[in-house]
Parts: C-alpha cells; sequence; structure tokens
C-alpha cells in the first residue's frame, strides 16, 4: 500500500474504532459495506469475541461473508424490522450530512437497513467531507431492462451517466441483480430535488442520495475525530 493510501486506511480505522460506542449489550446491528465498514466489522468480531452480545444485519454478501467468518452472529430483516443502530461508511458528506453512498454497489441494501435503524452512524476518513454533494459522481441502482432510458433521463438532468462495469468490461452485477449508473452532476445544489426526480423515474431501483438518515458522522483527521451531529 502507498503511504498516503496507508494513512486513510488508517484513519478509517480510527473512525471505526470510534463507533464501537454506539452498539451496546443484546442490540440488533446494521453491518456496512466497503472499506470503513470492514474495519468497524472486524473490530466489532473482536468485540464479540470478548463477549459483546449483538447480532449483525449484513448490507452485502461481502459483508455478510466477512461477518460470518469472523463469528458475528447474523440475523435478518425477515426475522427483526427493528435495527438499534447501523454503522457504515459513506462516499461523501455535506455540512446537513446528507450522503453520497453506493461506491461498494450495495446502496439499496444499505438504504433498507438504514431505514430499518434507529441510529445510522457513518464512519469516514476526513476527506468524505464536502460543503456541496456531486463531486464524487451519484450511484443510481436500475433495472437492467430500463438501463438505456434511464441512463438517458439522468443525462437530461445535467449528468455525464456511465454504466458500472467490472476490471473485465462486464457490467457490475448488484448483490439483487441490478446496474449501477454512475451519474456525474458536478455540484448538486438541491439534493432533495434530484432525490425527488430520480426516486420518481420508472426503473430506478434506488440512488445513493441518503438524506434525513445520518444520526451521527465520524470523522477522522490526523489529530482527532469529528463528530456531526443532526
Ligand atoms: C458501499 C458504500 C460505502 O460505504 C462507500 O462507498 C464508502 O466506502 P469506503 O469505506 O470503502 O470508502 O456506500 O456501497
Amino acid at each position: 500500500m502507498a503511504n498516503d493510501q496507508l494513512r486513510n486506511d488508517q484513519l478509517k480505522e480510527k473512525a471505526a474504532r470510534a463507533s464501537l460506542q454506539f452498539v451496546q449489550n443484546g442490540q440488533v446491528v446494521g453491518l456496512g459495506t466497503g472499506t470503513t465498514a470492514t474495519h468497524f466489522i472486524k473490530l466489532l468480531a473482536e468485540e464479540v469475541g470478548k463477549g459483546l452480545r449483538i447480532r449483525g444485519i449484513p448490507t452485502s454478501t461481502r459483508s455478510r461473508d466477512l461477518a460470518e467468518s469472523l463469528g458475528i452472529p447474523l440475523t435478518t430483516l425477515d426475522q427483526c424490522q427493528d435495527i438499534a443502530v447501523a454503522v457504515d461508511g459513506a462516499d461523501e458528506v455535506d455540512p446537513k450530512l446528507r450522503l453520497i453512498k453506493g461506491g461498494g454497489g450495495a446502496l439499496l441494501r444499505e438504504k433498507i437497513v438504514a431505514s430499518a435503524s434507529r441510529q445510522l452512524v457513518i464512519v469516514a476518513d476526513g476527506s468524505k467531507q464536502v460543503p456541496i454533494l456531486g463531486r464524487f459522481p451519484l450511484p443510481v441502482e436500475v433495472i437492467r431492462f430500463s438501463r438505456a432510458l434511464v441512463a438517458k433521463r439522468i443525462a437530461a438532468l445535467g449528468a455525464q451517466v456511465q454504466l458500472r462495469t467490472e476490471a473485465d468490461g462486464k457490467p457490475f452485477l448488484t448483490d439483487e441483480n441490478n446496474y449501477i449508473l454512475d451519474c456525474h452532476f458536478g455540484e448538486i445544489r438541491d439534493p432533495e430535488a434530484l432525490a425527488r426526480h430520480l426516486s420518481d423515474m420508472p426503473g430506478v431501483v434506488e440512488h445513493g442520495l441518503f438524506i434525513g438518515m445520518a444520526s451521527v458522522v465520524l470523522l477522522a483527521r490526523d489529530t482527532e475525530i469529528v463528530e456531526l451531529r443532526r
């Protein structure tokens, strides 16, 4: 790992560690997806090893496999629809705690789990804090059948739209077998309006704007953890 990347990864781990204080014995915990959430899952597994009693609901097959391999007891949304706290990463966080998520392709299950959680704790390194959302391309999960039509409609809103692909050039498939369109909007001046537009488009399954969902954001900087609350 290059030095900058290593430093960044250490900050992600620091943020993930700070989120452990939000997890209490007996709770059902949403397990996010991504490199920062991976740190959280590993640290949580250590706490489980020391006697913490929780059950996890993972937001992706990747996080489920990791949590299972580390011995974290799991449950499902079928069995439990009331999650005490979910801990997840983010691609961007603005001053109103509005988020862009989905860089790791798990935004649909992440949003479902977040919506069932009494608290959503976001863990990130300080570089994810932005004054205005939109530098990071907004991921939009779409039904495969609708891909071209939705791409055209989102382009008409002013974005450059790219189908997410794997290294071999094949389209990336989400855990629900959908496609992701990465939409380069530049500055998103009115995230609420854009979220409404996208939700109203037939063929859009979910978009990566998480508005009014995060209760706490923990941003790790070199010397401190900045805690933002809504
Ligand atoms: C996955 C996500 C991730 O939480 C987001 O992409 C941040 O990832 P990382 O912690 O690797 O920077 O939304 O769908």
